[in-house]
């Protein structure tokens, strides 16, 4: 691939939104010893791509200008590096790119060690959803909140908060997996969809019930999945049980401040912020399940990669049902 060019899109410094984004040709780029390089097939954004343009990681993210954005990908490796041992040209794979980007392209690189095989039955535009939504929902539900997806006893109620967003729609899912009750929040166009991905309860958002959070059938939460932002702790405290956590995806300095009382004064209800980075266990547990038809994706919409403003103006938006992709 030495001198081929690819397309790509990228920006050259903080804010601007989606007018910030320019298509460029650059060199197709080369992979490292322990490196792949991915004909990319499809790209998922995140709110966390756009975040990093709009400052708010500054100044640890981007790492430099100008900068490829998007971590989620799937896609055929056409080239590995001398160091790769588990794949080889040809392969379909999704892999996780972190912060280093590069998602918004024809090519990318990817390491090995955050790279999974993607079997025929999963698609590269599901394959690319998972990856970081999937993975927050799993590492949430099981590592965070530590329930039990095979079987769990007693029954465990939970809330997920945006429950019709990219993390949110997988945490549905994953939860029923478990056989945990789930109240879910939403919009009121999403609230068919929500129930038909297993939600037990379903509450529109912008109604006084649902802002209030209370169960329908008067259930307190065990877990709050917290995929959106904006509702304070003396809205989650009433709802809980009696050791009920807060698992919370866009903690604040506020959240932080919780967390860090609610420890000191010993408090059985907990918040936990959650920053999370997608492992290759976690995308291969995912991609298992939707081979087996146990997860499904849910997708808001397709660009291709000459239309990828409009995808990033589709995510900031904030009104996605389900994942947002870019297909080059
Ligand atoms: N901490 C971490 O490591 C981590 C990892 C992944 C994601 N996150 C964060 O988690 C958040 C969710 O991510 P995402 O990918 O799921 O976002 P997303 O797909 O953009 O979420 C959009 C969905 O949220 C719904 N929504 C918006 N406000 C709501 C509210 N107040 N109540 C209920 N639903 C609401 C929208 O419904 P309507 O259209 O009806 O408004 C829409 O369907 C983002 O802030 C993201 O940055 C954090």
């Amino acid at each position: 691939m030495v001198g081929k060019l690819m397309k790509a899109v990228w920006y050259n410094s903080y804010d601007g939104g989606s007018a910030a984004l320019k298509h460029v040709e650059i060199p197709v780029p080369s992979p490292d010893v322990d490196e792949i390089l991915v004909k990319i097939e499809a790209a998922s954004i995140n709110p966390i791509d756009w975040k990093i343009q709009k400052g708010m990681v500054r100044p640890l993210l981007p790492k430099k200008f100008p900068f490829i954005p998007v971590w989620d990908i799937a896609g055929e490796i056409v080239e590995v590096g001398p160091g790769v041992k588990n794949f080889k040209v040809g392969d379909k794979i999704v892999s996780t790119l972190g912060v280093t980007g590069g998602g918004l392209a024809e090519y990318v690189v990817a390491k090995e060690s955050s790279t999974v095989f993607r079997p025929p039955e999963v698609s590269a535009v599901d394959g690319a959803s998972l990856v970081f939504a999937g993975c927050t929902a799993l590492h949430a539900l099981t590592v965070t909140a530590r329930l039990n997806l095979v079987k769990t006893q007693p029954r465990s109620n939970i809330l997920v908060t945006a429950a019709s967003g990219g993390v949110g729609h997988y945490a549905v899912q994953l939860a029923k997996l478990g056989n945990i009750h789930v109240t879910a929040t939403c919009g009121a166009r999403n609230i068919k969809l929500v129930k038909n991905l297993g939600a037990d309860e379903v509450l529109d958002y912008k109604t006084s019930e649902g802002s209030s959070l209370k169960s329908p059938s008067g259930k307190k939460y065990d877990v709050v999945i917290h995929c959106t932002s904006g509702i304070p702790w003396s809205t989650f405290e009433p709802n809980l049980s009696k050791n009920g956590i807060v698992v919370d995806l866009t903690p604040g300095v506020r959240a932080f401040w919780t967390y860090v009382v609610n420890k000191i004064m010993c408090s059985k209800k907990q918040l936990y912020p959650l920053i999370m980075t997608p492992k290759a266990e976690e995308i291969e547990c995912l991609v298992k399940l939707v081979k087996e038809g146990k997860l499904k994706s849910v997708i808001d919409s397709r660009y291709p990669l000459s239309r990828a403003q409009e995808a990033w103006t589709k995510s900031i938006e904030g009104h996605a049902t389900g994942k947002v992709v870019v297909e080059p």
